[in-house]
């Protein structure tokens, strides 16, 4: 079996969570197999190396479960972007919108150097906008978006397009 065939089994939908009518995607039954884990981080490694990455970052907060692994699996540092107010030190911010409402992101200011090659990485992809805030936060910093890598794209919802100005190397393990 492929490591999509396994990771699509051990995906568990969960109907009308958050909400009625979402089908949310639980990945916690994939955190549980460590070999199914391993595969999952052979795969993300792969795609670092091929675009040659720096740094890894990662969107919180499920993009800090496999992010980090994926950092030290290559020997490279780990970068969080997180959701407004939880960074202790001077912040560069993004604003960004939601279906309902808005949200902002943030990562340290001096986490990135000029012309780091970055690989973002999250869990999943749905309407594209918290990575393409990850990849905004980025380059103010001045370092590139050089992928995008998920383990789920919820592909009706056509995130892609939103990435895509950035970088068009964008990456999925599974898609629905
Ligand atoms: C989910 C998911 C992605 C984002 C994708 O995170 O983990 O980060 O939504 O949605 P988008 O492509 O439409 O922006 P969520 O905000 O639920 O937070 P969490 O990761 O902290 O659970
Ligand atoms: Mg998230």
């Amino acid at each position: 079996m492929t490591v999509s065939e396994k990771l699509n089994q051990s995906i568990r939908d969960i109907p009308d969570f958050p909400k009625p009518g979402i089908i949310f995607k639980d990945i916690t039954p994939v955190l549980s197999n460590p070999s199914l884990v391993k595969e999952i981080v052979d795969w993300f490694a792969e795609k670092a190396k091929e675009q040659d990455i720096d740094v890894i970052v990662g969107v919180e907060s499920r993009g800090f479960l496999f992010g980090m692994l994926i950092a030290e699996r290559l020997g490279i540092p780990f970068v969080p972007v997180r959701k407004e107010g939880k960074l202790p030190y001077k912040t560069v911010k993004h604003a960004y919108s939601l279906e309902y409402g808005s949200a902002s992101m943030e990562i340290h200011e001096d986490a990135l150097k000029p012309g780091q090659r970055v690989m973002i990485h999250d869990d999943l992809l749905a309407t594209g906008g918290t990575a393409e805030a990850a990849a905004i936060l980025v380059e103010k910093l001045g370092a590139v978006a050089c992928n995008f890598t998920f383990l789920i794209e919820l592909g009706f919802l056509e995130g892609r397009l939103k990435l895509k100005s950035h970088n068009e190397s964008i990456h999925s393990i599974v898609s629905f």
